[in-house]
């Protein structure tokens, strides 16, 4: 059973052949209207549940739209509308759901319930973000940062802000992948201690540096993301906004980093909050080939999940 829950607990050779096999599926169908079908249908004949406990805009498209165009058909859920919660375990919803679809991809709160589903179901299931890690989304940086600038193995990857879900996944792929990550922000939004030591284990070369000026030299990526994610109490939100100000994303931060640099945000931002609206729209900015990389990396961890 391959289960896609997070890049550290993920072959690095099979992570790489993922890419590999987006950026080939990419350019096969460019130019086509994004309706048409693949010329191979690897999904055809197969029903993949899309389920989000939080809301979505690129998670949800993406993955409807690449199990179409590789000739299978998805359900949309939100848990709320199912009795995911409301007393059934997630046990018993994942046998269930085994007797109904092919793959399951869930959105949820807590990296408890992601593990309990995929320990249960007897198909495939893939993170599609949880409060922990954000996997799905760094296997689209990492394929928009190659076809920008080339192998990341070597680069020097800086995280501004909060050392969030999409942070730790960085975390985890610079171990599979062999980039330097450096995290600047306050100490309190610092990285999961074990991710950071995790990936020190690894020999990535992890630095944690609360100047972002001097934290972004020699950057050959800067990515920063929202300050207050979905799980984050709005209650938060003040404090964490005075925490992480000195840590927003300005062009003079990005003009201490190499020229070449690029700057990523997952997306959705608030912009002229964690980045500027002069960052996000500049010449370093790939934040909507990373949108639309979601659906070709995407496509790569579906098959590999079905083995096909
Ligand atoms: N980046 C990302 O996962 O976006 P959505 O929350 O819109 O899916
Ligand atoms: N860190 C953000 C990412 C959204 C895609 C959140 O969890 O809300």
């Amino acid at each position: 059973m391959r289960h896609f829950l997070d890049l550290h607990t993920t072959d690095a050779g099979e992570l790489r052949a993922m890419i590999e096999q987006a950026r080939a599926m990419k350019q096969a169908r460019a130019g086509r209207p994004r309706g048409a079908l693949d010329d191979d249908q690897p999904l055809s004949g197969r029903m993949v549940a899309l389920i989000f406990e939080k809301p979505s805009t690129r998670t949800r498209i993406s993955f409807d739209m690449g199990v179409r165009q590789m000739g299978g058909q998805t359900m949309v859920l939100s848990g709320a509308d199912m009795q995911l919660g409301h007393g059934e375990t997630i046990a018993d919803t994942a046998r269930v759901l085994s007797r109904y679809v092919d793959l399951i991809m869930l959105r949820t709160f807590e990296e408890a319930t992601l593990h309990e589903m995929a320990e249960h179901a007897t198909v495939p299931v893939i993170n599609g973000l949880t409060n922990r890690s954000h996997p799905c989304q760094i296997m689209a940086d990492i394929l928009t940062y190659e076809e920008h600038r080339g192998p990341i193995a070597g680069r020097k990857v800086v995280w501004s802000g909060d050392g969030n879900n999409v942070c730790a996944s960085f975390l985890h792929a610079a171990g599979q992948f062999g980039f330097d990550f450096t995290f600047t922000g306050p100490p309190t939004l610092d990285p999961d201690p074990g991710f950071v030591a995790g990936a020190r284990a690894r020999g990535v070369r992890v630095e944690i540096e609360r100047d972002p000026v001097k934290a972004v030299q020699g950057a050959d990526l800067v990515v920063t993301d929202t300050w207050v994610s979905m799980h984050d109490p709005q209650s938060a939100r003040e404090r964490r906004h005075n925490q992480l100000r000195p840590y927003q994303v300005t062009e003079r931060l990005m003009a201490a980093a190499k020229p070449d640099a690029l700057f990523m945000h997952c997306l959705p931002a608030h912009r002229d909050e964690e980045a500027t609206s002069a960052v996000m729209d500049g010449p370093h900015s790939v934040i909507f080939d990373e949108a639309e990389n979601r659906l070709h990396a995407q496509k790569a961890i579906l098959r590999w999940c079905l083995g096909v």
